[in-house]
């Protein structure tokens, strides 16, 4: 067998990603607002241990010496969210100094040290305030979402040439609306395809504030996991369909297609509304880029109990799954990558999370910390992540998830994703062989996948 080479294209982007609520801590401090995370994380058996974000890494105190980590593991690039109730308390209206301060501050930390900040405007934790409005299920949250945006335009488009609008407004209304195990909390079939929607205005909104006053790049983050079916009959086939439409093309489509896929209306039944047709000019803006987030596959079978998709996935017996059950399964990355340039075109794409949570042993004495799981993880998605560029896919960069183990949400500080260990009782940092091993791929450009 040849040697394989899996050296990048020059100048791909090396980053890592975090995001606000999960690492910053310090949720209210300096005149910030509560968010919707907050408020669940504070409401009695909403997370895994009574975990909150109260403390999480600290990173609101100890952002400096975060870069310095970051600079220390040779990261081009830094992925992380702004908390948008820290600059507007109320969600609209009044300025928090203080609370936009500490995104200027960071911002200036790390172009100092020489990496390029990617800010995300939206990463779930929504102004409680704004809840109390009705949340993503009032039309006016586009407008609301476009003035916030615009405020942090203004402030930091100078210094951050790549911004998100929303991450993964798949697990907001999946886990926030249908399913409500991630903040509101809500469980109505009715109400997740009207928040989807606003969500989705609300990113439209969002690019239009941003050509209005920004004048780098601005683009949208998706979740996609690939679905496959459990057998060849028709009706795995149909599971899978819907499967695929519902997390795959339920977001995807009207930004960047203007339309939504026939299938929800048959998943959603009589809670899929007629939505106005002008709504599309806005959900439809042209993007500099698409984020895609990658974790894993699902294997689908047909279940008529299943609500509302009338599909469930399928654990695959004998192949390796992460702490969070997932499956590792890295030809989904490629699948993922060429089924998307096939239906939307030919759109910079980056990798902006992709990772994995494995059981990781306590630190040694020697300060090191063994995790060949996450290697192995993180070669084979980078070394599938290889083969789409080659196949023609637009790939610029990767961001592994996450810089630090932080709070996975409703499951706390149970689940360890970093590439870096974190204490949570000294808040010490240890980089984990599967840092070492990242900054070898940089260093390298990948060279260091080779056979
Ligand atoms: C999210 C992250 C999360 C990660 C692992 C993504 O869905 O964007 O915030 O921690 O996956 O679950």
């Amino acid at each position: 067998m040849t040697a394989r080479s899996f050296r990048f294209p020059d100048g791909f982007h090396w980053g890592a990603a975090t995001s606000a609520y999960q690492i910053e801590g310090s949720p209210l401090a300096d005149g910030a607002g509560a968010s919707i995370w907050q408020r669940f994380a504070h409401t009695p058996g909403m997370m895994v241990n009574g975990d909150t974000g109260d403390v999480a890494c600290d990173h609101y105190r100890r952002y400096k010496d975060d870069v310095q980590l970051m600079k220390s593991l040779g990261l081009h690039g830094y992925r992380f969210s702004i908390n948008w109730a820290r600059v507007l308390p109320e969600g609209t209206g009044r300025i928090n100094r203080k609370g936009l301060d500490f995104y200027s501050r960071l911002v200036d930390e790390l172009l100092e040290n020489g990496i390029v900040p990617n800010a995300t405007l939206f990463h779930w934790d929504l102004p409680a305030a704004l809840d109390d409005r009705g949340g993503w299920l009032n039309r006016d949250s586009a407008d609301w979402f476009a003035e916030y945006a615009a405020v942090m335009f203004k402030a930091l488009d100078d210094r951050v040439p790549r911004w998100a609008t929303l991450n993964e407004p798949w697990v907001v209304t999946d886990g926030g609306y249908l399913h409500g195990a991630l903040a509101p909390g809500h469980r109505n079939k009715f109400e997740a395809p009207i928040a989807a929607h606003n969500l989705m205005r609300a990113s439209g909104a969002g690019i239009q504030a941003y050509r209005a006053h920004g004048r780098h790049e601005i683009g949208v983050v998706f979740n996609f996991e690939p679905k496959y079916p459990y057998s060849d009959r028709a009706e795995d086939a149909a599971a899978t369909r819907r499967a695929h439409a519902y997390m795959n093309q339920q977001f995807a489509d009207p930004a960047l297609l203007g339309s939504y896929p026939p299938e929800l209306k048959e998943i959603f039944g009589e809670a899929w509304p007629e939505f106005p047709a002008d709504d599309f000019a806005l959900t439809k803006q042209a993007v500099d880029f698409v984020g895609i987030n990658y974790y894993t596959r699902s294997v689908v079978r047909h279940d008529p109990d299943a609500y509302p998709l009338k599909a469930v996935p399928v654990r695959q017996a004998g192949r390796t799954h992460t702490e969070t059950g997932w499956e590792v399964f890295e030809q989904g990355l490629t699948d993922t990558l060429t089924w998307f340039r096939q239906r939307y075109g030919d759109i910079p794409l980056y990798i902006t999370e992709n990772g994995s949570a494995f059981y990781d042993p306590p630190v040694a004495e020697d300060d090191a910390i063994d995790d060949p799981l996450r290697c192995s993880y993180l070669r084979k998605h980078l070394r599938a992540l290889h083969r789409a560029i080659e196949a023609g896919v637009n790939v610029k960069g990767y961001y592994a998830w996450s810089l630090l183990d932080n709070l996975e949400w409703s499951l706390g500080f149970s689940k360890r994703f970093g590439l870096c260990h974190v204490d949570f009782a000294t808040q010490q940092r240890t980089p984990k062989a599967s840092a070492k091993f990242y900054t070898q791929v940089i260093e390298s450009n990948g060279a260091v996948l080779d056979d």
